[in-house]
């Protein structure tokens, strides 16, 4: 059963294809560049690339170079303040630029908009700045622009309403092999230090019909890899209200052709049901990876997160994981540092990182997000306790890291190759089905291809070997 209302209307998609078509006219051939940044996660790294099909659309094209740009866009993350200062140090950065060249567009966008006073401080603060847009209507994009290069004028529109979902807006996809594709939008969750549910709304899930449309048409291109992308991945569906689940997805995008290898994240705990285990288990495609964010080892945090799970819980969950698949490689989010936790609370924390042995595990010091309910707790964590707590974590999960890749020397890997690494054009780059980083020396043919891989040399972060075959 389609929902009403939850679609942004063809019409107004279509609205913005002419906008696209009026700002290529409006450059007359004049070639126009971009210069985007992107902060955050992979949701904002995804949207970028919906900015970047926008704008490629519009006649511009990329540049890493500031000064020659004609558009410097920042698409920004608040779930921690250092994202945020980040932002702003950069826009104080540009208002010597702007001066020198008053035809440069500087535009924000992205989840920091969300905050009325984050656009009240830039207005105030930062008056250079042209655009300010926010994540419910990226789809406008074009339009937006337009109005400034027309009018010259600060240009401010944010939706304070949950927007809907727009199907069919252009995307530039930076990758060739792997492509993000986010299936649901929001978070319900209202974790008690997040800030995402305020700027991101409510849970919208698309439809299964949209989204293997989108995934039919990638493994069509020769893009060989998918990650499904929600804040809350695995309640996909909830909303939706004819029984669609993600395990059903996963189904559905696992009969796609092209395609051979499926990922997905963020999975919270409390929506792991046994129909996605085993979705995970059994379809050929789904990588054994799980990134499953715990926060807390200490259960009274957790009540205090609202995480609705305890360490208990949460323990047997991931055995029970363990158990159906073997070979799962796990991951984690971890945060230090909420207020009121004890030296007690955050044993309990290290002890979930040795009972559970997570390949990798990304972990954050607690930041007081404006507007969210920890942020008015009382107790809040000295910087250097939080300091002190992330470096100990750090020691004892790289050491975990590092045993765990050790168990990879001397064996056999299949990787999909990404392409060539950051560091050396010799060096190709690719993951094992368990998300782990391979080294290898190689050439430009197997980019895109499955190969078995000899590993002979471990690192904290990756591992090296030597190529054996193509498959
Ligand atoms: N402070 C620190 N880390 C946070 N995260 C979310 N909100 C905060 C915050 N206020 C972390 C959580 C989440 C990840 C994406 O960011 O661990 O899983
Ligand atoms: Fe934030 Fe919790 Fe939602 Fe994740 S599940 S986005 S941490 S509120």
């Amino acid at each position: 059963m389609e929902r009403k209302n939850i679609h942004v209307l063809p019409e107004e998609i279509e609205k913005q294809r002419e906008y696209i078509g009026i700002v290529k006219e409006a450059s007359k051939g004049q070639i126009r560049k971009y210069h985007l940044s992107t902060f955050g996660c992979q949701m904002n790294e995804h949207d970028s690339e919906k900015l970047a099909g926008m704008l490629s659309n519009m006649g511009y094209i990329e540049t890493d170079n500031t000064k020659e740009a004609h558009l410097i866009i920042y698409n920004t993350c608040c779930v921690r303040e250092n994202a945020e200062l980040k932002v702003y140090g950069h826009l104080g950065a540009l208002k010597k630029l702007k001066s020198e060249n008053p035809e440069l567009v500087i535009a924000v966008c992205g989840c920091m908009m969300q905050q009325e006073e984050v656009v009240n401080h830039i207005k105030k603060t930062y008056r250079h700045v042209d655009l300010i847009f926010g994540t419910h209507n990226l789809h406008k994009f074009p339009e937006l622009l337009f109005s400034v290069l027309d009018t010259n004028n600060t240009v401010i529109d944010i939706w304070n309403t949950e927007g809907r979902i727009a199907e069919n807006v252009p995307v530039e996809r930076k990758d060739g092999v792997k492509a993000w594709v986010t299936v649901m939008y929001g978070c319900n969750n209202y974790c008690s230090y997040c800030i995402v549910p305020y700027v991101r709304g409510r849970e919208r899930s698309r439809l299964i019909v949209d989204i293997k449309n989108e995934v039919d048409i990638l493994g069509a291109n020769g893009f060989k890899e998918v990650t499904l992308l929600g804040q809350n991945v695995n309640s996909y569906g909830k909303d939706l209200q004819d029984n669609t689940t993600f395990a059903k997805l996963l189904y559905e995008i696992n009969k796609v052709s092209g395609i051979e290898r499926i990922r997905f994240m963020t999975s919270h705990p409390k929506d792991l049901s046994d129909d996605l285990i085993y979705a995970i288990r059994d379809l050929d495609k789904v990588c054994e990876h799980l990134h499953l964010p715990f926060q807390s080892g200490s259960t009274r945090i957790l009540r205090e997160m609202n995480r609705k799970y305890t360490k208990e819980e949460y323990l047997e969950l991931v055995y029970k994981v363990k158990e159906s698949i073997p070979r799962i490689s796990l991951t984690t989010d971890i945060i230090v540092g909420f207020p009121g936790e004890t030296k007690e609370d955050f044993e309990d924390t290290l002890d979930i990182l040795k009972k559970v042995r997570f390949d990798s595990a990304y972990t954050f010091l607690y930041s007081k997000r404006t507007g969210t309910p920890a942020s008015k707790m009382e107790n809040q964590i000295y910087e250097e306790i939080k300091k002190e707590r992330f470096e100990k974590l750090l020691e004892v999960q790289n050491s975990i890291s590092k045993e765990i890749n050790k168990e990879y020397l001397g064996k056999k890997v299949e990787i999909l190759v990404e392409g060539i690494s950051k560091t050396n054009d010799n060096i190709y780059t690719g993951r094992t089905r368990g998300n782990k980083i391979v080294n290898f020396e190689g050439n430009k043919d197997c980019i895109g291809e499955v190969v078995t891989v000899s590993i002979d040399e471990i690192r904290t972060w990756s591992l090296e070997g030597r190529i054996l075959k193509n498959h």
